[in-house]
């Protein structure tokens, strides 16, 4: 499909993970792409995958507000007018699950990357958005801030919650400007990190317990992720704002 012709799509923390493949998805779609990124050996692995091959990289730590926003000014000024913005950069970064253990170390480092970045993000690209009458945002929640988590910990079970919520007062605000906000709420999606995580936090039994649970029998993929980001990132998702889709199998529903 080339739903996204024309389109240029900024897409955070995407060298790796979950926002490589959203990157890829929207590169086969035709969407012009920047990808950000602070892991210089990561974008130099993915820049050389022939799915990204059209794929613009920048490296910035986006925990650093200043450098975050001298990257973006440089890319618009660069003539990427970003219709499409991907607010992936997150995660519970391997802080402890258990609360008592959390600092506020561990609560700032994940509010920092998951709400704050993501915030700065949204107030460099929204005011182009506004201007030219067209956005897609698609904020990545996740099943963890809807329902809980079995292996992550309160600090980034809120941290989502805050983004997840935001989703829907950015929908009402910047609605009448022809821009949507959207959020995609993934369940556990087995990348190598994750694979990882659950290893150190849940025995085998455990994690097939887990999956006998799940309606559809199996794990998320990367690919489940990008093309639902896909969906509210197309122009003919117009009518669709301040929305939670889930993406986890059936793990977690709502009516
Ligand atoms: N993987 C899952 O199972 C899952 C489930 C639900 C939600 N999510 C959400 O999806 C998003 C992506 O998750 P993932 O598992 O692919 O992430 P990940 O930890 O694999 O990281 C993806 C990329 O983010 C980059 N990054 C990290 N810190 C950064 C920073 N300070 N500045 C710039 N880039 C930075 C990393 O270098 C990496 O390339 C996150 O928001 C996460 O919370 C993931």
């Amino acid at each position: 499909m080339k739903r996204m012709s024309g389109r240029t799509a900024l897409i955070t923390g995407a060298a790796e993970g979950l926002g490589k493949a959203v990157a890829a998805r929207l590169s086969e779609e035709s969407a012009r792409v920047v990808v950000i990124d602070r892991d210089a050996a990561a974008i130099k692995r993915a820049s050389a995958e022939p799915d990204m091959a059209d794929v613009t990289f920048r490296q910035v730590d986006m925990m650093d507000g200043d450098a975050l926003a001298a990257t973006l000014a440089e890319i618009e000024s660069a003539g990427f007018d970003v219709d499409i913005l991907v607010n992936n950069a997150g995660g519970s970064l391997h802080t402890p699950r258990d609360f008592f253990e959390e600092t506020d170390a561990h609560w700032d480092q994940v509010m920092g990357l998951n709400v704050t970045a993501a915030v700065r993000t949204l107030r460099m690209i929204l005011p182009g958005m506004k201007r030219r009458g067209y956005g897609r945002i698609v904020n990545l929640g996740s099943k963890a801030g809807r329902y809980g988590s079995l292996f992550t910990g309160a600090n980034y079970v809120a941290a989502k919650g805050a983004i997840q919520s935001m989703t829907l007062q950015l929908a009402q605000e910047f609605g009448p400007y022809g821009i949507t906000c959207n959020a995609v709420c993934p369940g556990a999606i087995h990348t190598p990190r994750v694979i990882g995580l659950l290893k150190e936090r849940m025995t085998d039994d455990e994690q097939q317990a887990v999956l006998d649970t799940i309606p559809v029998r199996r794990a998320g993929r990367v690919e489940d992720v990008a093309a639902a980001v896909a969906f509210f990132a197309a122009d003919e998702a117009g009518f669709i704002t301040g929305q939670l889709m889930d993406v986890n199998g059936g793990q977690g529903m709502s009516s």
